[in-house]
């Protein structure tokens, strides 16, 4: 008892003095190349407020991509801001200069260089004002050149596929004229170098509300972040001038570079790269504003942006066996894990959520794919503007044990591929009419529905963003009122559109039809997905005693009466076991997911602890031929999060360490990929923390409230975790194998929540 009121006092100390306690992660954990990289498909990641860099050295040079969350263009494309080339000479990052070391601090989230003549170079974004600074020291006098390279220099139409990283397609659409790629605007500035892209014209929405018949509904009122957005960078020394404008290419993509070059060598440079996103009508302005506040970071100072980082390391963790070294998988589990929410914290007050594919981290697509992809550093498959919900939800689910709301606040979709004006994109909503001249039929397909077999009638992924919302409240008393429309009504769809479709079943339930198993199981009928996620929801809901604007305790209550039961059945080949069923029926499959298991993961109707039979969903894991290949460890795939909360130890960890060991595609330790998506792979990074935070914590037994620890930890990993549980419960100890020290459970209260293994 005194061990514990100890550390409740020096837990309230942490929060008051973060910088002198806070945890410090495993000094393995920086990442140190002693060699330089083949090119950027080698960078490293870092970043702050809504700005990413990938850092790298190339050739002597030292170069990075700058990415912002909100850089929309035209067609919808997230383009990076640019790309920065340091040479200096004489150089300290010769190939064969005798010291180079890059090194990511991950404690106090910076890189360092250090090269010949004592030379240390540090690169750092500042997590208030996204500004990229870089300074440099020698003990030799230095020239440097830093170059602002743009690709964007003339306005031509795209190549022939490169338009699936607009909201035009995810697909190409042939039948219509290929997307104009409009040119930024770059020039010497101040002795500065500005580069923008300013959005004059929105060709894309304005195709986009015709095809969905929108047009008489007051278009102009619609949100839209494409409308006038402007980005760019204004980059500065007072070392260095304006000198000559140069070209090349990159990795196929030509560039034109606006040099800075110094005035006369110095032994010292500090070179400022403001960087804004924002609506203007009235460029001068925007640019002036950037410009001025780009001169203000002469005095800004890293201490608090350090002290941000080293606040977000303390708030949660999972360290898994810190003395290993380097090549111990559960070693590198455990670090991947933390580089996977340091990649989500470069992001952490961006106005748009991160994205599952690439993040803020793509690189030359041609070091993806060499033969598919030759097009620009801008480039990523699956659109820079449409966010697919199925993917998006699994970098987001995470947060919710590591208490990063703040990270959190930006994410909320409803259907599954919505474009962030809330449209779906131009080939999703007619894929079946631009791909093969189909009609549509207007009672299995009306208008407003997705014309697309892998996305009709698929509406449930928004329930998880809804669920996410209420367990945010329910974690940590977050205030949620901004959301709870959102919430609301992605609820009342279901109720409202299908009893007015459908009426009710003779038992008063609801009839969910035509509904979807994820994009597998079509035209379903009461779908697993669904129905356990509206009970969910609605019970997460009805827990919250939130004050409602469309709904009152009695209609939720009868609504989640009427949610029909999960569908059992016999498992498909195994006629005398019972499985969970995707859905009571269903007309075709499309892709592979296997719905049945979102009872298990994210509805936990099925899991350990609950009071349903947990053999039916192992069954329909292991014993349903229907679904027996749609298992897998890579991209969006979920299997390890499942195998946790049933339990099954072996499986869970295979899993864990094949998706979260170090990469063997990229240098960067967590960069995987492509997978299904694209490189880096964010989501599955996301499915993998899901996972290994299951196998440590689970929390949704028993209306949340029940803790259980390490309900499928394997006895090899040794370490320490501090992790959040609902209703503002912190929970930290040590582990050793299968047991549990130095356990703190905050309030003390809940203690009596606590359980361990598959008791
Ligand atoms: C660079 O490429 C060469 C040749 O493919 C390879 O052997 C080497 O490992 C690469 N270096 C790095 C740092 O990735
Ligand atoms: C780029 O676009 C801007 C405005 O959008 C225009 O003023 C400028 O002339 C263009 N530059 C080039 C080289 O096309
Ligand atoms: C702002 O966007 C609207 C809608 O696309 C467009 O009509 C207008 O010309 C834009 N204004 C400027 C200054 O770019
Ligand atoms: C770009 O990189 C890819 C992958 O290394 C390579 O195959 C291709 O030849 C490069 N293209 C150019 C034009 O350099
Ligand atoms: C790139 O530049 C080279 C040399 O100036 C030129 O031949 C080539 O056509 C350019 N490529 C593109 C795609 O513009
Ligand atoms: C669709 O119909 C148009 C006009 O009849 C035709 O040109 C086009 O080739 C057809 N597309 C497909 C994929 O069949
Ligand atoms: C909701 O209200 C009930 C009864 O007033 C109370 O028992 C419960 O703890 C409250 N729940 C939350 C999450 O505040
Ligand atoms: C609750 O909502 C239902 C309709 O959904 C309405 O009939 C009822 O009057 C409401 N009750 C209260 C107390 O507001
Ligand atoms: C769960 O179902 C299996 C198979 O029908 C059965 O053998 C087992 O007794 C059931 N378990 C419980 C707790 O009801
Ligand atoms: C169900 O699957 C498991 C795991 O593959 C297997 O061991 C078991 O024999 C199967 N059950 C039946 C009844 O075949
Ligand atoms: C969860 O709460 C509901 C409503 O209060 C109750 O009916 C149910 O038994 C609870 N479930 C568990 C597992 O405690
Ligand atoms: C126990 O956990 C704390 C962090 O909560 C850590 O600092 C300490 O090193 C751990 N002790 C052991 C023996 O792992």
């Amino acid at each position: 008892m005194g061990w514990f009121r100890r550390l409740a006092v020096g837990t309230a100390l942490v929060y008051l003095t973060q910088s002198v306690l806070a945890i410090q992660l495993p000094a393995g954990y920086d990442t140190v190349w002693t060699t330089q990289s083949n090119n950027s498909a080698g960078s490293m990641p870092v970043g702050g407020g809504d700005v990413g860099l990938n850092v790298w050295a190339e050739a002597g040079d030292l170069l990075f991509y700058i990415a912002n969350s909100g850089a929309f263009d035209e067609n919808n494309s997230l383009l990076k801001l640019g790309r920065v080339r340091l040479s200096m000479e004489p150089n300290p990052f010769e190939l064969t200069a005798a010291s180079f070391e890059q090194r990511l601090h991950i404690n106090d989230g910076y890189i360092t260089f250090t090269g010949d003549y004592n030379t240390l170079i540090k690169i750092w974004v500042d997590m208030d004002t996204s500004g990229i600074h870089t300074e440099i020291t020698s003990d030799n006098d230095l020239s440097l050149t830093a170059s602002f390279e743009n690709w964007r220099l003339t306005e031509r139409p795209m190549s022939e596929g490169e338009e699936v990283q607009t909201s035009w397609g995810v697909n190409p659409v042939s039948q219509i004229p290929l997307p104009t790629q409009y040119n930024d605007t770059i020039h010497f500035r101040q002795n500065g170098v500005l580069s923008y892209h300013h959005n004059h014209d929105t060709p894309l929405t304005t195709f986009q509300i015709t095809e969905q018949g929108l047009q008489n509904d007051n278009p102009s009122s619609f949100f839209n972040p494409m409308k006038n957005n402007t980005f760019g960078a204004f980059m500065w020394s007072r070392q260095l001038k304006s000198g000559a404008i140069t070209s090349g290419a990159y990795n196929g993509t030509n560039f034109t570079a606006y040099n800075l070059i110094s005035e006369h060598p110095c032994k010292t440079f500090k070179l400022y790269i403001g960087t804004a996103q924002s609506a203007s009508t009235n460029v001068g302005h925007w640019t002036q504003s950037l410009i001025d506040d780009a001169a203000k970071m002469e005095t800004a100072s890293q201490y608090n942006t350090i002290k941000w980082w080293n606040a977000f390391w303390d708030r949660s963790y999972i360290i898994i066996n810190p003395e290993a070294g380097p090549d111990d998988s559960g070693f590198q589990v455990g670090k991947n894990y933390q580089y996977f929410r340091y990649m989500m914290a470069c992001n952490a007050k961006g106005k748009y959520p991160t994205r599952f594919n690439g993040g803020l981290f793509t690189f030359d697509p041609s070091y993806v794919n060499p033969l598919w992809y030759p097009f620009t550093p801008d480039f990523r498959k699956w659109s820079g503007g449409t966010f697919t919900a199925q993917n998006q939800r699994l970098l987001y689910w995470p947060l919710l044990k590591t208490g990063d709301y703040d990270i959190m606040q930006h994410v909320a979709l409803t259907s599954e591929q919505i474009d962030n004006t809330g449209l779906p994109n131009v080939y999703e909503y007619d894929a079946s009419l631009f791909s093969n001249n189909q009609t549509r039929d207007p009672v299995l397909y009306p208008a407003g529905i997705d014309f697309n077999d892998w996305l009709s009638w698929y509406q449930d992924t928004a329930n998880e963003f809804a669920d996410m919302v209420l367990q945010a409240k329910l974690y940590n008393g977050l205030d949620i009122t901004p959301w709870m429309s959102f919430v609301e009504y992605q609820l009342a769809w279901f109720d409202e559109y299908y009893q007015m479709r459908n009426g009710l079943d003779f038992n008063g339930k609801l009839i969910i039809y035509p509904g979807s198993g994820a994009e597998t199981y079509k035209l379903a009928l009461n779908s697993a997905s669904t129905v356990s996620g509206l009970r969910k929801t609605l019970s997460d809901l009805l827990a919250l005693n939130q004050t409602w604007s469309k709904g009152n305790a009695t209609y939720y209550s009868q609504y989640l009466s009427r949610v029909p039961e999960t569908p059992l059945d016999s498992c498909p080949g195994y006629s005398t076991l019972t499985c969970v069923a995707p859905a009571v029926n269903y007309s075709f499959t499309e892709n592979t997911e296997p719905t049945a298991l979102y009872t298990v993961f994210p509805w936990g109707e099925y899991g350990l602890g609950q009071p349903t039979n947990l053999t039916y969903a192992i069954n329909a894991y292991f014993n349903d031929t229907q679904s027996a290949t749609f298992h897998g460890v890579h991209g969006w795939r979920q299997d390890q999060i499942w195998f946790a909360r049933m339990g099954l130890t072996a499986d869970a960890t295979a899993n864990t360490i094949s998706r979260l060991n170090d990469s063997t595609t990229y240098r960067f330790s967590a960069f995987k990929g492509p997978n299904y998506d694209w490189s880096p792979d964010i989501n599955h990074y996301g499915s993998g923390a899901i996972g290994l935070q299951e196998m440590l914590m689970q929390t949704f037994a028993r209306n949340n409230t029940q803790i259980r620890l390490l309900p499928a930890w394997p006895s090899e990993w040794t370490g320490y975790f501090k992790l959040q549980a609902p209703f503002s419960t912190h929970v930290s100890a040590n582990i050793t194998g299968h047991s549990v020290s130095n356990l703190v459970v905050i309030p003390a209260s809940r203690l009596n929540d606590v359980v361990y293994g598959t008791e």
